[in-house]
């Protein structure tokens, strides 16, 4: 247990994932997971993001468990209207999702969401109620540069201006190198540790809330280095790519920030 009063975020993104079938059975194990007494919502929240046609089904065969359902991302568009493909922030809060992620960094790079792209999303994610689980991080070769921290701390920057001061309090931001997504290389506990405290020191020197924010790591997150990555003073827990689509692996990383933290 350490002093920090901030309790942990475990969120498993599944990204374009899994077939239908796949995830009646992921979401069963998931519930049977989950029911064990070693976890609850006052040692660790959790969240899984499915796809968005599958939302609505997830959160409602997750209700009454401690899992939350978020959405992988939102229109720039606020409201309603003639945009077709989109689902905006006001639609998902009308649906009863609470949570949605917001600048991954797959969005960035393949979907072309700009700066300002994930700006209006997050200002229409915190008008519509939603909490925005903010994605940061840098590039393989912004890192081998020394870009690493400005890179990041822009990111964070980009959204200062549009979010409100009694706001801050519906973001949490996760920190994920680009180069750690999925490659199976993870961040040693040491660097990314150093990036939190750098985040954490640039969100307290942009609002009062900036030590009572969640920052979560990204990348490559397992059970087999979810401890050494929990005992990290400032990761205050883990957003699971490729390990939240096993019941059992995403568990033991609920688990593992659950009781270190
Ligand atoms: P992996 O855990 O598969 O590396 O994915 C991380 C991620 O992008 C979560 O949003």
């Amino acid at each position: 247990m350490s002093g920090s009063t901030i309790i942990p975020w475990v969120v498993g993104n599944w990204k374009m994932n899994p077939l239908q079938a796949n995830a009646e059975q992921l979401i069963h194990d998931l519930k049977q997971c989950f029911s064990q007494v070693e976890i609850s919502a006052q040692s660790c929240h959790v969240g899984v993001a499915p796809v968005s046609i599958a939302l609505l089904n997830v959160q409602d065969q997750l209700r009454g468990s401690m899992i939350n359902t978020v959405a992988q991302d939102v229109s720039r568009i606020a409201g309603l209207g003639a945009y077709t493909g989109e689902v905006s922030a006001e639609l998902l809060s009308d649906s009863g999702i609470q949570f949605v992620l917001v600048g991954h960094s797959e969005r960035r790079e393949i979907f072309s969401d700009t700066a300002e792209v994930v700006k209006e999303k997050v200002k229409n994610a915190l008008s519509a109620g939603l909490t925005v689980i903010y994605c940061v991080g840098e590039s393989l070769e912004q890192r081998e540069k020394g870009h690493a921290e400005q890179v990041v701390l822009q990111q964070i920057c980009d959204i200062a201006a549009i979010v409100q001061a009694e706001k801050w309090q519906k973001i949490i931001i996760a920190y994920e190198p680009i180069w750690a997504i999925g490659t199976g290389k993870t961040a040693s506990p040491e660097d990314a540790q150093t990036m939190h405290a750098k985040i954490r020191e640039g969100l307290s020197q942009i609002t009062a809330e900036g030590k009572n924010i969640a920052i979560l790591y990204g990348g490559s997150v397992k059970p087999e280095n979810a401890v050494e990555l929990a005992a990290c003073p400032d990761i205050d827990g883990a957003l699971v790519g490729g390990a939240s689509l096993n019941a059992e692996s995403f568990y033991q990383i609920a688990q593992a920030f659950a009781k270190t933290k």
